[in-house]
């Protein structure tokens, strides 16, 4: 069972270990902040407020998709990290080679975007990134590409390690994930929910990545001979699999934050049960066989592959949303927990996870498929559950190791005012997309018609109260984390 005490022995850092996450941690609040405006720059120029060049506008559009998912694979493989090597042997260079590559990959991304002018998204759609190099040369594509490759490589790194570790420890990967519990025996009460989503991330993530390698590579042959082509649906196949695989698995890395800090604010334990276990075995499986559902408006596609989308569309996320949303209420009701920045960012992950999912559920269902397809709604569910669910359980995180750096619980009154202030221009923003989807504005254009800015404006508003409210959050985690004082020793739950 997790621990209930706060700041437990078993989590502080050795100054190497520090520096690296540190490292990480800062990186990625800044990162968020950069690609924040550009987001607010696009917003802006939809809104028609400012004027953005078409060929500029997917350029920044291809650097904020990139960067905000990279950006987000980054941080909760940290999230991961932190908590796993209590429980298995963890190797730092794994993670610190992580790092290194993924510094490398957006070094070669920022090139090929501000130098060589990519602007084919960060979905890198064959034969986009080869077919339009009269706009950039095949030079600047396959930079691109060898930035996903070298950002792939890192994370497969970092999961192997860990996945030997798990297998040093459980034996296999199913002992690890809870198989043997699922149909009978008594769980062992001290199995870490944190190793079961672990090892869910490594298998379904690896798979994924693997696909992406396979795509990218076949492209990089495509940019430096583009005689040479490929099946462009076997080619989208593969690259959704890895595309929707790697920003649902920064989900379930980053949901072990909540898994192991919420009962400490609460100061109620969070026993791991047999739904648990059953919930995170069938989201591997559907996981893994959900990306279909990017596919439904490909006619071309083989009709089982869509029944398939619009099928596991309903069981991939939903079982561990279920069953966690259910822990996280049963966990806070009546629990008396205190009010503090970690806690508050956890129920609001909840919140916009849970909120999240119901757009994104529609989306994937054929009939409203038809409509929605490629229209704001798409921004609108993905920046829901990404910023108001996925970014706050990183930021839970963040503040609760500033927290047990300072020795005590979070709570300043600029925190109470950065909070909400991030909620609200949160939900004005994903609600103008959200609404602007309903009505048929398309996505990714860089010129918007006059109709269509009334909903580009209120989203513009929403993205700069955003903007300021990440500006605080990355400046008081910065300057938290590099205050020089050693982590605080153990401490009873805070209630
Ligand atoms: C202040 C915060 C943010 C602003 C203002 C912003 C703004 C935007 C805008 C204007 C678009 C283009 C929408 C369209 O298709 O018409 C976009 C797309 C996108 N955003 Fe954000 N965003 C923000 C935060 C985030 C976060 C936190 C993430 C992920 C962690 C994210 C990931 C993406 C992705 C993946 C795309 C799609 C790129 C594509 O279509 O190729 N954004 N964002």
């Amino acid at each position: 069972m997790a621990t209930m005490t706060l700041y437990p022995d078993d989590e502080r850092l050795s100054a190497t270990e520090r520096a690296v996450f540190d490292l990480y941690a800062v990186s990625a609040v800044v990162l968020f902040v950069l690609m924040m405006l550009i987001g607010l720059l696009m917003r802006t120029a939809q809104g028609n407020w400012m004027s953005i060049p078409p060929d500029l506008f997917y350029q920044l559009l291809s650097m904020h998709g990139t960067g905000m998912v990279g950006t987000m694979g980054m941080i909760t493989t940290a999230v991961m990290w932190f908590f796993l090597r209590k429980y298995v042997k963890l190797h730092l260079w794994a993670f610190v080679a992580n790092f290194v590559l993924f510094l490398f990959g957006a070094l070669c991304i920022i090139g090929a975007i501000f130098v060589g002018n990519y602007g084919a998204l960060w979905t890198f759609l064959y034969p986009l990134p080869v077919a339009l190099a009269k706009t950039w040369s095949n030079g600047a594509a396959a930079w691109f590409l060898l930035g996903y490759l070298l950002i792939g490589v890192g994370m497969l790194l970092f999961y192997l390690d860990a996945a030997l570790g798990l297998i040093g420890r459980f034996g296999n990967l199913g002992r690890a994930l809870g198989l043997q519990w699922l149909l009978s025996g008594d769980i062992d009460p001290d199995h870490p929910k944190t190793v079961v989503a672990s090892t869910m991330v490594i298998i379904a993530n690896v798979l994924g990545i693997l696909a992406g390698a396979v795509v990218l590579v076949l492209s990089l042959v495509s940019a430096a001979n583009p005689e040479i082509t490929f099946n462009a649906l076997v080619m989208k196949n593969l690259t959704y699999w890895f595309g929707h695989m790697y920003i649902n698995a920064t989900i379930y890395m980053a949901v072990i934050a909540l898994y192991e800090l919420l009962p400490r604010y609460t100061g109620r334990p969070y026993p791991i049960t047999r739904p648990f276990l059953w919930s995170w075995a069938a989201s591997c499986v559907f996981v893994i066989v959900v990306f279909p559902h990017h596919l439904l408006m490909d006619y071309a596609q083989p009709r089982w592959v869509s029944i398939i989308g619009q099928v596991v569309s309903h069981g991939a996320g939903f079982p561990v949303f279920l069953v966690t949303t259910w822990g996280v209420l049963t966990n806070i009701h009546r629990s008396g927990m205190r009010w503090t920045m970690p806690s508050r960012l956890m129920v609001l992950a909840m919140f916009g996870w849970a909120a999240g999912i119901v757009p994104a559920m529609l989306d994937g269902t054929i009939a409203i498929n038809r409509v929605m397809h490629n229209t704001q709604w798409v921004p609108g569910h993905f920046h829901f559950y990404l910023l108001l669910g996925v970014l706050p359980m990183t930021l839970a995180l963040l503040y609760h190791v500033i927290g047990s750096r300072e020795q005590t619980t979070l709570d300043s009154s600029a925190d109470r005012v950065g909070f909400p202030l991030y909620l609200l221009g949160g939900l004005i923003f994903t609600f103008a997309f959200l609404d602007a989807g309903r009505m048929s504005v398309a996505r990714r254009m860089a010129t918007h018609l006059p109709e269509w800015r009334g909903t580009d404006q209120v989203g513009t508003i929403g993205a700069l109260l955003l903007v300021l409210a990440m500006l605080y959050f990355a400046m008081r985690i910065a300057i938290g984390l590099l205050r020089v004082k050693p982590d605080a020793g153990p401490r009873h739950a805070a209630r």
